[in-house]
């Protein structure tokens, strides 16, 4: 059984939800913490995704109110199925409560299996480090992406023998087939930009968007770069409700606030932007993989591989910082230089999982 529910989730899982049914006997859950249809429905269709089996009701919930509904239901779907393993991925409410559903019911559950586990942040105010820590200390299987986050999971006690270590993440399987795709003319067309001269932003992250100070001082840095470049922001649902409640502008020239928009049109602009701004642990892998450079909205990330290559870079969330990056890039001729990727990702993960469960 397959528990997913938020955005990150449909797309980073999309390459091996496919595979599990082709080899076992599989059933999808989805959590309901994402319910609009551009934050859920079309991430299905435009990846080709089967429909969930099964359906919870949790989105809009208050943080604990939502962690307990999924694992609620998530209970009564594993009494009643019996799912000898239960496969949750990365970091959200959904992760969290479908893997404690899962330990409390190792009758069935003989694995519980933890897709992009060990990455840290290491700032355990974020209510998504602490649920990856959690998740992983439940987890019988960790697929950790990289060798270098495997230490993070041995100095919490993980024993090595439960490490997985992909080299990669699957979420460059999903970024690269879908822009293979995406009519990179038409998209650029829709939004009336052209190639390499426009950027993309992104935040949503509660530390980006919860405090007013932040949240403005972020949005000061949009409007101010929207007067160097063309910038297109798709506008999370967290993102927009705070921006209305804070009274805050987000406004310029050039700035172009849209809503959520779908994978195809995210990598189809990705590949052509001249740089991306994000706080999303996601869109800076994608960035990475289409070798468009990313500026990380964040006084940390989890992803330090291309911080360590160069593509990336850490601005913290000065506005002054943030302008001075942006403008760095701008003036720079622009470079593409694509992350080397290694191939099979989801099919080597599939064949561990096989290997475990014999
Ligand atoms: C969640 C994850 C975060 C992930 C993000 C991706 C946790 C702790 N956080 O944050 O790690 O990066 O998803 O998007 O699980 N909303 C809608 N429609 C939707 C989804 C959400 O309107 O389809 C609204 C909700 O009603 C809520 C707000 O957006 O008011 C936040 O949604 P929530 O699911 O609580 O968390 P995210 O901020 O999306």
């Amino acid at each position: 059984m397959t528990v997913i529910g938020t955005r990150p989730e449909i797309i980073k899982m999309s390459p091996l939800i496919p595979l599990f049914d082709s080899e076992f006997s599989h059933l999808l859950v989805h959590s309901g913490q994402h319910y609009s249809p551009s934050m859920d429905s079309v991430f299905f269709e435009e990846l080709k995704l089967r429909k969930p089996d099964y359906v919870l009701e949790s989105g809009g919930l208050p943080p604990a109110d939502q962690t307990g509904a999924i694992m609620r239901g998530v209970e009564k779907i594993i009494l009643a199925e019996k799912p000898s393993a239960v496969t949750v991925h990365g970091d959200t409410n959904t992760t969290l409560a479908a893997a404690l559903a899962a330990a409390k019911h190792r009758e069935h559950v003989k694995a519980i299996i933890h897709i992009e586990a060990g990455v840290r942040s290491f700032n355990r105010t974020q209510p998504e480090e602490l649920n990856r820590v959690l998740v992983d200390q439940a987890a019988d299987i960790l697929f950790i992406p990289y060798e270098h986050d495997r230490e993070n999971a041995l100095r919490e006690g993980i024993p090595d023998n439960r490490i997985f270590v992909t080299n990669g993440n699957t979420v460059l399987e999903s970024a690269i087939r879908t822009a293979s795709i995406a009519d990179s003319a038409a998209i650029c067309g829709k939004y009336s930009v052209t190639p390499r001269n426009f950027a993309i932003a992104t935040f949503h992250r509660q530390e980006s968007v919860d405090s007013p100070e932040i949240l403005s001082g972020i949005c000061r840095a949009m409007t101010e770069i929207s007067d160097l470049i063309p910038l297109i922001i798709p506008l999370h649902p967290r993102t927009e409700k705070r921006i209305s409640e804070f009274g805050i502008k987000l406004e310029g020239s050039r700035l172009m606030p849209v809503p959520p928009i779908g994978y195809i049109d995210m990598t189809g602009l990705l590949q052509n932007a001249r740089f991306c701004m994000t706080d999303s642990g996601g869109l800076q892998e994608e960035a990475a993989a289409l070798g468009t450079p990313a500026l990380v909205l964040r006084n940390e990330t989890e992803h330090i591989r291309y911080l360590k290559s160069g593509l990336h870079r850490l601005t913290g969330i000065q506005t002054e910082t943030i302008v001075r990056e942006a403008r760095r890039l701008i003036d720079k001729k622009p470079d593409t230089q694509s992350i080397e990727i290694k191939s099979g990702i989801s099919v080597s993960i599939l064949e561990a999982i096989v290997n475990f469960l014999k």
